[in-house]
C-alpha cells in the first residue's frame, strides 16, 4: 500500500506540469489579505453562491460556459465549457473561484466582441512562479518570485468586468468602457489599509490594498454610490439622483434598483410615489429587461434576442418631480433608493433559500422635514 502511494506521488509529481498554489497556500504569509478576500465576493463560485449556481444550472444542465469567468483558473476549463466535465467540489482549482492565482498572473487582456480575454502569463518550467502585482520594488519569497506589472493598474479588471453578450449578440452586462483603467475600480473598490502586504512587512510598508472587494452586499459600501438631494417646489417636490459610480446604476441583470418617496404628516403616509408596486414609477425602476425573438418578456439573460434597460450611466444624473398634496410645516419628506439582489422575475424561475437575495435592502435613505409653509 505504502509503496504504491509513493509511486502515485512520484508519478504526478513528474507528469504535472500545473505548478498551481491554491488560495491558502497564501495564507501563510499574506494572512490579513487571504482573511479579507474570503469575506469578498471573488472566493464565491459554483459551489457557495447559490444565485449563480441556479441561475447557471437553469442555462444549461451540461455545459458550465460561466467558468471563464466564475471558475477561471479550473484545470479543465474547456471541457467544462464543452459540457464534457461539470464541476467537480474535490478540486481546488473549482472551489477556489475567481483565484489569487489567477489575478496574479494575467499577463495582459485582450479585448473581443462577446467578453474579453484574460491571457495568462506563462510560467518557467521547474522554477517557482512569478506573480505580477503594483509593489515598488516587491521581495521575492521562497514560495514566488515577485514582479511589478503595468497590467495591475490599467487592464485587470478588464477581462471579466467589461462586457459581456450572449450567443444572439445581446448585452447581458457592460461596466467598463474600451479604454477605462482598472486603477480608477482598484481606487474604490480596494481601498489601502493599515497592515504591510505580507505578515512580516520586512520592507514596512505599513499598508496594503484592501482584497475585501466591498460591492452592492456591503451596507456602508453601498450607500456611497449614488447621491440624492430632495427639494421642494409650489405643488410638490423633486428628486435629484446622482450615480457616483465608474459604472453605470445597473451592471448585474438580477438586480432591480429603484426609488420610493413618501409625505408623512404626524407619522402618517400621505402620499407615494406609487400604488401597490414600485415598477409603477417606470422613470426610478432601473433595471434589464429581455425579450425573445417574438418580442416576448424572457428572464434568463442568455435565451435573449432584445433587451432594454433603465439605467443611470457612470457619473450621470436624474431629476424627478412629483405633484403633492399641499405642504405644511411638519410635514416629512422620505426618498429611499432600494435594491433586490434577485429581482422579482429572477426569483420566480429559480427557487433561492438564502433571505438576502429575496427582500428588498436599503440602498441609501435621506429625510427632509418642511420647515415652514411653501407660499404660492
Ligand atoms: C465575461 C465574464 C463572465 C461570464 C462568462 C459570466 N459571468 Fe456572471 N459575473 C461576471 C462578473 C464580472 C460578475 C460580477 C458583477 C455583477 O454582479 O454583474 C458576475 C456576477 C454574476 C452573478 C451575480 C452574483 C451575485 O451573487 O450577486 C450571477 C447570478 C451571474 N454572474 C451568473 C452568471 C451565469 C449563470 C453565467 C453563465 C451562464 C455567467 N454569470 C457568466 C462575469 C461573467
Ligand atoms: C513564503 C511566503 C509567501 C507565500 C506563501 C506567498 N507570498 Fe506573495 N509575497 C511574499 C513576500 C515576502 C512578498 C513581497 C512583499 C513586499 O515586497 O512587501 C510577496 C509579494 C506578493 C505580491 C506582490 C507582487 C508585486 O510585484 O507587486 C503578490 C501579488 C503576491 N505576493 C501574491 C501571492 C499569492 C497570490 C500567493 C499564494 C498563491 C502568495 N503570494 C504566497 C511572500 C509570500
Ligand atoms: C467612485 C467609486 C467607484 C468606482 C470608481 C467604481 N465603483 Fe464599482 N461600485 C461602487 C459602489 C459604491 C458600489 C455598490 C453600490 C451599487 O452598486 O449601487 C459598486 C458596485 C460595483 C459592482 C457590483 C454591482 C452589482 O450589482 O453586483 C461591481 C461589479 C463593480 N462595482 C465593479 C467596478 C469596476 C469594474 C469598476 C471600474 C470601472 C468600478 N466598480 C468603479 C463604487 C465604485
Ligand atoms: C480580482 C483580482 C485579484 C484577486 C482575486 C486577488 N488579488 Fe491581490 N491584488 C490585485 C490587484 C489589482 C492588486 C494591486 C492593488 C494596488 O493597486 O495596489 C493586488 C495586490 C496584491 C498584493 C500586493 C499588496 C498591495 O498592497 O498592493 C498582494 C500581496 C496580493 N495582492 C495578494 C493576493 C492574495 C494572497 C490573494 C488571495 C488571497 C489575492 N491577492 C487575490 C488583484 C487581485
Ligand atoms: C477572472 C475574472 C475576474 C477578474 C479578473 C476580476 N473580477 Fe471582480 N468579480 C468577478 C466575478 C465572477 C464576480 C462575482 C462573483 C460572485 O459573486 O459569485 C466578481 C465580483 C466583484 C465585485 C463584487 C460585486 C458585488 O457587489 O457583488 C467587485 C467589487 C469586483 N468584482 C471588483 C473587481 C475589481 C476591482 C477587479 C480588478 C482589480 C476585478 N473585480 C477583477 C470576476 C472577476
Amino acid at each position: 500500500m505504502r509503496v504504491f502511494v509513493l509511486l502515485l506521488l512520484f508519478l504526478s509529481s513528474v507528469f504535472s506540469q500545473d505548478k498551481y498554489m491554491d488560495n491558502h497556500s497564501c495564507n501563510e504569509c499574506h494572512e490579513k489579505i487571504y482573511e479579507e478576500y474570503q469575506s469578498s465576493s471573488h472566493s464565491k463560485g459554483y459551489f457557495n453562491n447559490e444565485l449563480h449556481r441556479n441561475i447557471a444550472d437553469k442555462v444549461s444542465g451540461k455545459k458550465y460556459e460561466c467558468a471563464t469567468c466564475h471558475m477561471p483558473m479550473a484545470d479543465n476549463l474547456k471541457e467544462l465549457i464543452e459540457g464534457t466535465a461539470r464541476p467537480d467540489k474535490t478540486n481546488k482549482t473549482h472551489t477556489d473561484a475567481i483565484s489569487c492565482y489567477f489575478c496574479h498572473t494575467i499577463a495582459y487582456v485582450k479585448n473581443a466582441h462577446k467578453h474579453n480575454i484574460n491571457t495568462k502569463a506563462r510560467q518557467a518550467e521547474n522554477y517557482k512562479p512569478t506573480l505580477y502585482g503594483r509593489l515598488e520594488n516587491p521581495d521575492d519569497s521562497d514560495k514566488h518570485s515577485s514582479s511589478k506589472n503595468p497590467v495591475y493598474g490599467k487592464k485587470v479588471c478588464m477581462g471579466c468586468h467589461a462586457h459581456k453578450l450572449n450567443e444572439n449578440n445581446v448585452t447581458i452586462f457592460k461596466a467598463m468602457d474600451k479604454e477605462q483603467e482598472s486603477l480608477e475600480c482598484i481606487n474604490c473598490h480596494m481601498p489601502e489599509l493599515s497592515g504591510g502586504a505580507e505578515k512580516m512587512d520586512k520592507r514596512a510598508r505599513g499598508h496594503h490594498a484592501s482584497h475585501k472587494f466591498l460591492g452592492i452586499y456591503d451596507k456602508e459600501f453601498r450607500a456611497t454610490g449614488i447621491d440624492m438631494n430632495i427639494s421642494t417646489k409650489v405643488d410638490g417636490i423633486e428628486v435629484v439622483l446622482t450615480n457616483k459610480m465608474a459604472h453605470p446604476l445597473i451592471i448585474q441583470p438580477a438586480r432591480v434598483k429603484y426609488l420610493e418617496v413618501k409625505v408623512l404628516r404626524e407619522g402618517k403616509e400621505i402620499w407615494k410615489n406609487y400604488i401597490n408596486e414600485p415598477s409603477e414609477d417606470r422613470e426610478v425602476f432601473f433595471e434589464y429587461r429581455f425579450k425573445d425573438r417574438e418580442g416576448k418578456k424572457v428572464i434568463i439573460p442568455a435565451k435573449a434576442y432584445s433587451f432594454e434597460v433603465n439605467n443611470l450611466e457612470a457619473k450621470e444624473s436624474k431629476t424627478v418631480s412629483y405633484k403633492t398634496p399641499r405642504l405644511q410645516k411638519g410635514d416629512v419628506l422620505k426618498a429611499t433608493m432600494f435594491v433586490r439582489f434577485a429581482k422579482n422575475d429572477c426569483q420566480s424561475v429559480v427557487m433561492l433559500t438564502d433571505e438576502k437575495y429575496k427582500k428588498a435592502n436599503v440602498l441609501k435613505e435621506i429625510t427632509h422635514t418642511i420647515e415652514k409653509e411653501e407660499k404660492e
